[in-house]
């Protein structure tokens, strides 16, 4: 929820304008107050009468108007914002920005702002591979404008390019995002692993398991939301990339085993939930292979276990684990806290309706390294990553604790 939040959205003239009319109702449902101004050119698009009524605000579109109530002046609306979002960005709002330029409504309230402002370019994609645009992009990003790129696809003016402005569900997860973080995990550097891993048989085929990736891509996310340097490594899924993580795509167990040890030595946790798969075929054969009259054996050697390997090198880093188990799931648990060196796993019990792979839900047992068996009711895995990342938090503190005896 949003509730007591501020965000100040500036709309500029471009056929775009029509998305954030979803964003600000996205946005109002999360309880946000949301104030717009809009420039000229963009009431030509939108009348202002229709962001008035998702906002329940009264829309700035002119600096000369008169204010209503002393409320909405540029230099209030500035101070007041705890985010100020452009959208759509066109190359003319950044080329007043990067120039100094504050002649209307919107660019003198952007220069008065101290707020974070968060510029979402949308145009012709030849317009925004415009060199001199580009120069201005780049020194925006040095001043510390954040930008939400935009993305491929078919504009408005029949062209298909980089260009499209991305889509409003992904701006208001970002403007939430960024409004609820916290800083708790400020400078730890945090790799979570995800998903299944494919290894290839010939160029068609290959072994997998029914891993998402769900539950990886809650934890990293959450642990970006509080702060945290996140290299989130993931085997295949169909999942969106969590925002403010660092997306790190393999398909091997090999490849992930590489991924990892290329980040490791500055880590201060791992949290493994990816489904490693345990062996992998010895050979791959550069061709699909045949089918023949007879039965056909592949022969399957192991795959390094990542999770052993790294115990092995631990020092003073925080290691997770996950266990997928269908019976003896405590026993079997310990044995791979022991194993593994590990500083707490997380084991799902498949034999329960909600738990495990696809599910948005997960049941499962949080079991630390000294026995302790904690039960977690059936929840959503978002929420179960809320409480995994608690759980690091608190291992955290106690190894800095550790530090000074
Ligand atoms: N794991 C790993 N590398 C492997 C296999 C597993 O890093 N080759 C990690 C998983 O990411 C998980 C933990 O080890 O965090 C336990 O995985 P699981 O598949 O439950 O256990 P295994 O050790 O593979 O044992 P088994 O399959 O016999 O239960």
């Amino acid at each position: 929820m949003l509730k007591d939040k501020n965000i100040l959205i500036g709309v500029c003239g471009g056929i775009s304008a029509y998305k954030v009319c979803d964003l600000v109702s996205r946005l109002k449902k999360k309880e946000a107050n949301i104030n717009i101004i809009m420039t000229r050119a963009s009431t030509n698009f939108i009348n202002p009468l229709t962001f008035q009524s998702l906002s329940l605000n009264k829309v700035v579109s002119d600096m000369f108007d008169k204010p209503s109530y002393l409320e909405i002046d540029h230099i209030s609306l500035a101070k007041k914002a705890d985010i100020f979002v452009i959208a759509p960005a066109t190359a003319n709002i950044m080329g007043k920005i990067a120039n100094g330029i504050a002649d209307d409504m919107l660019s003198t309230t952007i220069m008065a702002t101290k707020a974070p402002v968060v510029l979402v370019p949308a145009m012709n994609s030849n317009m925004y591979e415009n060199p001199i645009l580009q120069d201005n992009i780049s020194l925006l990003k040095n001043y510390g404008y954040i930008f939400i790129d935009p993305v491929d696809g078919r504009l408005a003016c029949g062209d298909t390019g980089k260009g499209k402005m991305a889509e409003p569900e992904f701006i208001e997860k970002f403007i939430t995002s960024f409004l609820t973080s916290s800083s708790e995990l400020k400078g730890k550097k945090i790799i979570v692993t995800a998903g299944p891993t494919k290894e290839p048989i010939d160029p068609v085929r290959f072994i997998s398991n029914h891993s998402t990736g769900k539950m990886g891509y809650a934890i990293a996310e959450k642990a970006a939301n509080r702060g945290a340097d996140v290299y989130l490594i993931s085997g295949p899924t169909n999942l969106e990339m969590p925002i403010g993580v660092n997306l790190i795509n393999v398909v091997s167990a090999k490849e992930m085993y590489n991924a990892i040890m290329s980040h490791y030595y500055n880590a201060d946790v791992v949290i493994k939930s990816a489904a490693v798969s345990d062996y992998k075929p010895s050979e791959i054969s550069s061709q699909k292979i045949k089918k023949e009259d007879e039965d056909l054996l592949i022969k399957l050697e192991k795959n390094p276990d990542i999770l052993y390997e790294l115990g092995k090198i631990k020092e003073n880093k925080i290691l997770i684990g996950f266990a997928m188990e269908t019976q003896n799931l405590i026993e079997n648990a310990k044995e791979k806290i022991k194993k593994k060196n590990l500083d707490f796993i997380v084991a799902n019990d498949l034999n329960q309706k909600g738990a495990g792979f696809a599910f948005d839900t997960n049941i499962v047992k949080i079991i630390d390294k000294n026995g302790h068996v904690e039960n977690i009711s059936k929840m959503a895995k978002i929420d179960l990553a809320d409480i995994i990342i608690d759980r690091v938090i608190m291992l955290l503190k106690n190894r800095n604790i550790d530090k000074r005896l």
